[in-house]
């Protein structure tokens, strides 16, 4: 018998309450519930949200009416979550980033496989205009063969203090200093869903020992990890030969545009950003000693964005620094897709939302994967992982484990082929 999604929040933070309304009103979902450890969070999220509370992850867990949760609690805390959810049957969404651990993203794969349960984690940075764009570029074969693609994300650690200020307690600082590759997707996901099937073979890091926020980065107990590191650079040899740099940077004085692709290179074009300007430039096929070069930014950036840079360059660059955009949509980002329940619905991290939710709830509804699956999702984990292990070891290369492609028996979602209201088959 085929069953809507009932899903419970295990979290009411700050980051959580953008996506409560999203899951109310998406067609698959009959039921939204949340619960948090501070019970006045959920209260009030109960309240603004109209949704019910569930006692505890636990009562969720028992619970034979909720059939999925979304994981939205601290960054270093999902993949035990996750591991016990899919054990007790439920589908999981989860907020970024997948594990901090090897061994939980190989079980939580294992427990995926088994069950054929979805896991689909919120990757903002796999529905980013850059991303969107060099996936097609790259799919239409314009780029030709890859061959090195760099992308980062640069989040200073003064603008992410709410955060862990939030649920840290006094030892906020503690929870602050975990190392930025644990929480590498934003900017691996960038690079490697351009390149299906491709994955980090072996990888070297370096870190850059923060000499300002000395008291929240360092090895003399000022963090849970041990961690010296406010920023960390990757270079990884892929195993389609490309070579990728990522880099995740906390020390950095910059907060927008958070998460970008600087080059995504082939062998027959490029694509380039630099803080409000997209260009893709390329080989002309007609004449082999001519570059074609074009400003594509009008594409990629919101049109509110693109009024204010015309409009006034200085201007429109402050905004862009003040998160302008933050919440909007650009037209490389197809809303066709998506339910008419989220047309007047706020969005967020520039217009990526709405796909998240909307490929998690098609995925759990269909049983077939979601693109930020578990497999996907391992290869844009892993390499972060291994390379701290690297540069807190002076940046020795080391092998990245792979999980492979998902096993046979699944199928990939194609989120224009769904028709809303068919029902849960799982
Ligand atoms: N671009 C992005 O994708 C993006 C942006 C912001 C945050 N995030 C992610 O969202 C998540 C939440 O971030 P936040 O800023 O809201 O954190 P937060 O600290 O404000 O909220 C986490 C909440 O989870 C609760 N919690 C912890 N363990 C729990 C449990 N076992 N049962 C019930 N509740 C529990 C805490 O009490 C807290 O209220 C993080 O993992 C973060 O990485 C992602």
């Amino acid at each position: 018998m085929s069953e809507k999604i009932r899903i419970a929040f295990i979290g009411c933070g700050r980051f959580a309450k953008h996506f409560v309304p999203l899951f109310k009103a998406h067609p698959e979902v009959e039921k939204v519930f949340v619960c948090d450890l501070i019970p006045e969070r959920a209260q009030k999220y109960s309240e603004v949200f109209e949704v019910p509370i569930i006692e505890s992850f636990e009562e969720a867990m028992k619970s034979e009416e909720i059939n999925a949760v979304a994981i939205f609690t601290q960054r270093y805390s999902h993949g035990p979550l996750v591991i016990e959810a899919l054990k007790n049957g439920k589908h999981v969404y989860s907020a970024v980033p997948c594990s901090i651990s090897i061994d939980e993203i190989k079980e939580i794969a294992r427990l995926v496989e088994e069950t054929g349960l979805t896991y689909s984690m919120g990757e903002t940075g796999y529905y980013r205009t850059a991303a969107i764009f060099c996936r097609e570029k790259f799919a239409s074969g314009e780029m030709g063969e890859f061959t090195y693609g760099e992308a980062q994300y640069n989040h200073d650690i003064r603008n992410m203090e709410g955060s862990f200020k939030s649920s840290g307690g006094d030892d906020w600082k503690k929870f602050a200093g975990i190392p930025p590759f644990f929480y590498p997707t934003h900017s691996t996901s960038m690079i490697l869903s351009c390149l299906p099937g491709v994955y980090a073979k072996k990888v070297c890091g370096f870190g850059y020992k923060s000499v300002t926020d000395t008291d929240i980065y360092g090895t003399e107990g000022q963090n849970f990890y041990g961690n010296p590191f406010g920023n960390e650079t990757l270079v990884a040899e892929l195993s389609n030969g490309g070579v990728m740099r990522i880099s995740e940077n906390r020390n950095i004085g910059w907060k927008c545009p958070e998460t970008f692709i600087t080059q995504f290179n082939g062998t027959d074009g490029c694509y380039s950003f630099a803080v409000a300007k997209h260009f893709f430039s390329r080989w002309n096929p007609e004449c082999n000693t001519k570059v074609i070069m074009k400003d594509v930014s009008k594409m990629l950036l919101p049109e509110g964005v693109m009024n204010a840079l015309e409009k006034d360059y200085e201007d429109g660059l402050q905004q862009i620094a003040d998160s302008a955009g933050f919440f909007d949509m650009s037209p490389i980002q197809d809303a066709s897709r998506l339910p008419e329940s989220f047309r007047n619905l706020r969005n967020g991290h520039n217009g990526t939302h709405h796909f998240i939710v909307d490929d998690f709830c098609k995925a759990a509804a269909t049983g077939k994967l979601s693109p930020t699956n578990i497999w996907e999702v391992a290869r844009y984990s892993m390499p972060g992982l291994v390379a701290h292990e690297s540069a807190m070891q002076g940046g020795v290369v080391m092998e990245v484990p792979d999980l492979g492609n998902p096993p046979e028996k699944f199928e990939m979602l194609d989120p224009y082929a769904f028709e809303y209201n068919q029902g849960n088959t799982k």
